[in-house]
């Protein structure tokens, strides 16, 4: 998920992977690593923190070398420390390898490793898949390449890797599947990198790394691409012509439309190795001792700020809803002030993507003083509030540098999906056959956010004519009430735009007194349960000239006919809406913020983690 560096060539490599690191610290990391090979052999260094620390622990030891791999990692199996720090090694510690990415079979590889002889140092994905490719060397007439596609072959997944072999070092092994890789081709030397920046200072030529592609790249001579079946690929050489600047948000103008591109494939990365459609499988492994506790909870309480909170809501209606316990979501600030009773037998899940929250905190640290169980949902690996909890699951979204929160809000409610369906199964609630069509639906939201992106052109078109209203109201029922919340929240944080988020059926209850033709609403129709109720709501607006945005279901000519404007979004299990429905909304705030000239990553007054209470 983070970053990787690599080269290969006539240069000192110490240097060049460094600036390399240095270059990709903008997508986050608690770790880093290096390794190289020289005099000494293969000489790993690493080190928990920034990349000075790392420097700092170099001094005085052995740097020299022309062969080398780095690393800055994003935990996701494993907390950030030196030894979970990459890269990992085998056995006999001549193979050093970097990954990016998850390792879904990582359990089962390693206990069938284990079985074999082999043992780990560390808690990390990653080793195991060093290992795996030691065992593979170990069959007959297989060499490193083969093994390296053995290896992958039998691994379910995301990775970028890169392998360094003691004995042979004239030679790097790279492959990905998933996660981005790059080779630059310099003047008689190899660069590789998770994107370009590292070594955009010495070559604009490239080769994308295709899925599934496995490069051998020697000292001299060409690259050579395969498939993991060994059919050899012809390489693309292209030319770069963005700058750093643009390269570090993918092409993006801003981090924050990149991680709501990112959606899709963050939303999957919620998901791997959780779910899986022919065994109609669906496990939490990080709160597996709790489960049990989970099914037979008599309340579930959960705490969380800001948009978390929006999710937690969420969670909310999904557990309710599938799992039949009864939840109650609390502002952490206030759940902590209020003197609500908390019982030794309640469950307290916190939901923070920083795990920094100073309120989620104190609020957790309530909830364990008086006995309860307290189960975290963070996106930060080896984060304060994941450490204060008794046990949690990650959302694995990848960093967030976007102060507006988007792709860690949809991988929040996708783990509150699978926490409901995996409670849910637990309880005996859902037969096996809805199960599985709930699941097998789960696993179409990527795709289905994919056709709401396409629509980011026009969504731009019809926020231009907005950039000067003054008051947005955003409406929605059932589902999409949290989600109207949250549409109002992210055009508030980053548009400057005052915002209200209602339950469709309370704004006869009074903000219908704020409808007039200057206040533009937002309305979320895609309940296909509320149909006639959402029109009559609309018509309640348009009968006072108010401006109607609705977001509907593909095809829903009627309230198409009644709007303004229209987002048409693809149909889901009702559950699954917001994952695609909240969607259109950050594209609405986003180009708001854009026309008018706000600082959309970094909003005024606010902070990605907010640390004081
Ligand atoms: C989201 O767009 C906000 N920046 C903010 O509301 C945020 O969700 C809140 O501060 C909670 O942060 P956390 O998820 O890191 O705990
Ligand atoms: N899953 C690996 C780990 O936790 C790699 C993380 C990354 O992509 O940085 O070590």
């Amino acid at each position: 998920m983070c970053g990787i560096v690599s080269y290969i060539g006539p240069k000192q490599a110490y240097p060049l992977l460094i600036n390399g690191l240095k270059r990709l610290e903008y997508r986050g990391y608690d770790s880093s690593g290096i390794a190289l090979i020289n005099n000494d052999g293969l000489c790993v260094y690493k080190s928990k923190g920034k990349i000075a620390d790392l420097e700092e622990n170099v001094k005085n030891k052995n740097i020299e070398g022309t062969i080398g791999i780095a690393h800055t990692r994003w935990a996701t199996h494993g907390e950030p420390n030196n030894v979970n720090a990459h890269p990992h090694f085998n056995e006999t510690m001549d193979l050093a390898l970097v990954h990016n990415g998850i390792i879904e079979n990582y359990d089962t590889l390693k206990v069938m490793l284990k079985k074999n002889g082999y043992h780990f140092q560390t808690e990390t994905d990653s080793e195991v898949l060093v290992q795996l490719i030691d065992f593979m060397r170990k069959k007959p007439r297989t060499n490193l390449l083969k093994a390296v596609q053995l290896a992958l072959a039998s691994v379910v997944g995301a990775y970028a890797i890169v392998l360094l072999d003691k004995n042979n070092p004239n030679q790097l092994i790279a492959a990905r599947k998933s996660s981005p890789l790059v080779i630059g081709i310099g003047d008689n030397e190899y660069f590789v990198g998770s994107d370009a920046t590292p070594f955009l200072d010495f070559t604009k030529k490239v080769i994308y790394v295709g899925d599934e592609e496995v490069v051998v790249i020697p000292r001299r001579g060409d690259i050579m691409i395969t498939t993991l079946d060994n059919t050899k690929v012809d390489p693309i050489v292209q030319h770069i012509e963005m700058d750093i600047t643009a390269l570090e948000k993918g092409g993006f103008d801003h981090f924050m439309l990149k991680e709501i591109y990112e959606q899709p494939e963050s939303i999957m990365d919620t998901m791997r190795g959780r779910i899986n459609v022919e065994d109609c499988y669906l496990q939490l492994g990080g709160i597996m001792d709790y489960k049990e506790k989970l099914i037979n909870a008599k309340r579930i309480i959960i705490v969380a700020c800001g948009t978390s909170w929006h999710a937690g809501l969420l969670g909310e209606y999904l557990i309710e809803n599938l799992a039949r316990i009864p939840v109650e979501v609390e502002y952490a600030s206030e759940f902590r002030y209020r003197n609500a009773p908390i019982f030794a037998d309640d469950i307290v899940i916190a939901i923070s993507q920083s795990g920094e929250t100073a309120d989620t905190l104190a609020a957790i640290e309530l909830a364990k003083k008086k006995g309860a169980t307290v189960l975290g949902i963070c996106n930060v690996v080896g984060s304060s509030i994941a450490r204060a909890t008794n046990a949690g699951s990650y959302t694995h979204a990848g960093q967030e540098i976007g102060v507006a929160s988007t792709k860690a809000f949809t991988s929040q409610v996708t783990l509150l999906i699978l926490m409901s369906l995996m409670i849910a199964d637990g309880k005996g609630i859902l037969e096996k056959n809805q199960k599985k069509a709930l699941i097998q639906e789960l696993m179409r939201i990527p795709e289905k956010i994919r056709k709401v992106l396409e629509k980011a052109p026009e969504i731009q078109r019809m926020s231009e004519v907005f950039t000067f209203a003054r008051n947005f109201l955003y409406l929605g029922r059932a589902y999409n009430y949290p989600v109207a919340m949250e549409g109002a929240l992210k055009l508030k944080e980053i548009s400057y735009i005052h915002a209200e988020g209602y339950p469709s059926a309370e704004m006869k209850h009074g903000p219908i007194a704020l409808i007039d033709k200057e206040t533009p609403v937002v309305f979320i129709a895609t309940t296909p349960s509320n149909h006639q109720k959402n029109i009559s709501n609309i018509q309640e607006i348009k009968a006072r000239q108010g401006r109607v945005i609705s977001i509907i279901l593909e095809g829903d000519e009627e309230i198409k006919r009644l709007s303004d404007f229209y987002i048409e979004i693809p149909d889901t299990e009702e559950e699954f809406t917001p994952l695609i429905s909240v969607v259109p909304l950050q594209l609405i705030a986003y180009y708001i913020a854009v026309a008018r000239k706000c600082n959309v990553d970094q909003p005024r007054n606010l902070a990605k983690s907010v640390t004081v209470e």
